[in-house]
């Protein structure tokens, strides 16, 4: 099977009441753990690629690894750009061989987001690609996004009806309280999510598929087991669990995790330093790195995104 793009998997999860995971990936390791996980799961994936990401490993690497990924496990996979800022960017990568591109013009104006969204989506329709807008500005911190929580807003439920239709993109990232980053709310802070407003967006445009980014749950175990070896992660949290499998048997289509994967990737290679001082071969640390990778997104898949078995 070829990788796909997000059309079939997103019209499935919504009438199935699941959501397909979308996982970043930065190098090898982490493309084989999310593809084995998914193959233990028989699910669909989607695995992303920021610019970050694209700047670290490289266009082609990532586009080989993601091909050899489909060609080894046989499933249904997309390969998407995360965040894309830039017509320009988007079309880099719709030529390059990606299947989904998101355009992220949640800094603009509404107009000026409907316009590069717009544009984007014209170029990637044509060429079979789907296309994910944003509206609506999460907090939090990556390499090329970086809002803080006076810049955030929640999503208007009014404005994304009118944004969907003029701009025909494919799914949408809304802001409804998650956020970038294993910092998500203050020491002392009760996690919430506004599924209020996803219920409006809901009621205002049913069957629309809908994207949770900043969907970490910043798993306890790995702050934990950071913390227990070296490392310094205090008051580290994410959204819960629960939430997100709510949000996903509604209009959330997509549930965008990195930061777990990030923090499951240096807990297992602090501890493994931790085991065994003496250890020098990369082989050895990043065989327990991803071991555990894969062990996390299969718990993601089973538990919080429901999409075992949905090929
Ligand atoms: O939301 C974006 C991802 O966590 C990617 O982060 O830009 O540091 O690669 P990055
Ligand atoms: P987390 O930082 O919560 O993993 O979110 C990742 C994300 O939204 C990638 O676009
Ligand atoms: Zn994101």
């Amino acid at each position: 099977m070829p990788l796909v793009n997000t059309k079939e998997m997103f019209k499935k999860a919504y009438e199935g009441g699941y959501a397909i995971g979308a996982f970043n990936v930065n190098n090898m390791e982490i493309v084989q753990a999310i593809t084995e996980a998914a193959k233990l799961e028989n699910s669909p994936v989607i695995l992303q690629v920021s610019a970050g990401a694209r700047k670290y490993a490289k266009h082609a690497y990532l586009v080989k690894l993601v091909e050899a990924a489909v060609e080894d496990t046989n499933l249904p996979i997309a390969l998407h750009l995360d965040h894309g800022d830039s017509f320009e960017l988007c079309k880099s990568c719709i030529d390059g061989g990606f299947t989904s591109v998101m355009i992220d013009g949640s800094h603009l104006s509404f107009e000026e987001n409907i316009a590069v969204t717009k544009k984007v989506v014209e170029y990637a329709h044509a060429r079979n690609v789907t296309v994910e807008g944003e509206l609506g500005r999460l907090a939090g911190i990556e390499d090329d996004v970086n809002v803080n929580d006076e810049h955030a807003s929640y999503t208007d439920p009014q404005q994304v009806q009118e944004f969907v239709q003029r701009t025909g993109v494919d799914s949408l990232a809304i802001a409804i309280g998650t956020s970038h980053g294993a910092y998500k709310f203050k020491p002392g802070q009760k996690p919430q999510l506004r599924f209020d407003i996803l219920e409006k967006v809901q009621t205002l445009l049913p069957g629309f598929p809908i994207v949770l980014h900043g969907a970490s749950s910043v798993m306890p175990e790995y702050v934990k087991m950071i913390n227990e070896n070296g490392g310094k992660m205090a008051d580290a949290v994410g959204i819960p669990e629960e939430m997100l499998r709510k949000a996903a048997t509604m209009a959330v289509c997509k549930i965008n995790i990195d930061s777990d994967l990030r923090l499951t990737m240096t807990a297992s290679i602090r501890k493994h330093f931790n085991d065994y001082p003496d250890h020098f071969d990369p082989r050895q640390y990043l065989t327990d790195a991803r071991t555990n990778l894969r062990n996390t997104v299969q718990h993601k898949i089973k538990n919080v995104l429901g999409s075992s078995n949905r090929i």
